[in-house]
């Protein structure tokens, strides 16, 4: 089976270069399964529930969060609503949403777990505690496919979890960084990993927000207001084919495209 993830939508232009871009993305490579980190996707903050029906439409499978999660009061409806959307494990147990899900596709059963870092983002408990439990649900269930989203800062905390999960889960990818690293790897149990798959949004930003005013906040030591910028977009994210007799990844290859 071939998965695609896309890294993290941003804003309109994020979810313009989806709308025109995904569906070829998907019949060039052939893809079974698509996941999407949507928790930039509304004006860089959270997703709306229009936001995610969009996705939905576009034959993406499951949706993703991340730190910015809450930062949409839509999403309480989403998760009321939206199975397939899901938000970090790691959470306190009394948030809404869940952080695993395990979807039937083509015959095979893939399982998606979102996870959060420790470093620089929300107050959360361990992920790899969070891990353990949510891959022995998923398993439990007869998940035969296991790709996680780690969306966290650090790149030790990330390459961690790809040891760590690596022989249990089929793929780990990270995400939040909005910068996409170039160290895919299949592990030695069969775990693709990618510390990052960076952003699909504005191609001139600043980890997607407008040059001007992140430039503006190091210059002057001041706060600005965030606004995603505009122009000519990138997507990026990761495509890992997994043999779903195994659970094993067979290769792993990096997307990243920019409008010309
Ligand atoms: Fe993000
Ligand atoms: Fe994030």
């Amino acid at each position: 089976m071939k998965i695609l993830f896309i890294g993290d939508v941003t804003g309109a232009v994020g979810r313009d270069m989806l709308a025109r871009g995904l569906e070829d993305l998907q019949y060039t490579h052939k893809i079974d399964f698509t996941i999407v980190n949507a928790e930039n996707a509304a004006h860089g903050r959270g997703m709306s529930y229009s936001i995610c029906e969009e996705l939905m439409d576009m034959d993406v499978d499951v949706i993703t969060m991340g730190n910015h999660v809450w930062d949409n009061t839509e999403i309480f409806k989403v998760f009321d609503c939206c199975d397939s959307v899901i938000r970090p494990a790691n959470l306190q147990p009394s948030v809404p949403g869940k952080g695993s899900v395990l979807t039937e596709k083509n015959g095979v059963k893939v399982g998606v777990i979102n996870l959060l870092g420790q470093v620089n983002c929300l107050p959360c408990d361990n992920p790899f505690a969070a891990a353990d439990r949510e891959i022995e649900a998923l398993k439990a269930k007869g998940a035969q496919i296991i790709f996680v989203d780690f969306h966290a800062e650090a790149t030790s905390e990330k390459v961690a979890m790809g040891h760590y999960l690596d022989g249990r889960a089929s793929a780990v990818v990270g995400t939040h960084t909005h910068i996409q690293t170039a160290d895919e790897k299949i592990l030695p149990r069969g775990c693709a990993y990618l510390t990052d798959a960076g952003m699909t949004g504005p191609y001139h930003s600043i980890l997607g927000v407008k040059v001007e005013i992140i430039t503006k906040r190091f210059v002057t030591g001041l706060p600005q207001r965030f606004e995603v910028a505009e122009g000519k977009g990138q997507i990026n994210g990761v495509v890992v084919e997994i043999d779903e007799s195994t659970g094993k990844a067979q290769g792993i290859e990096r997307i990243s495209f920019v409008e010309k």
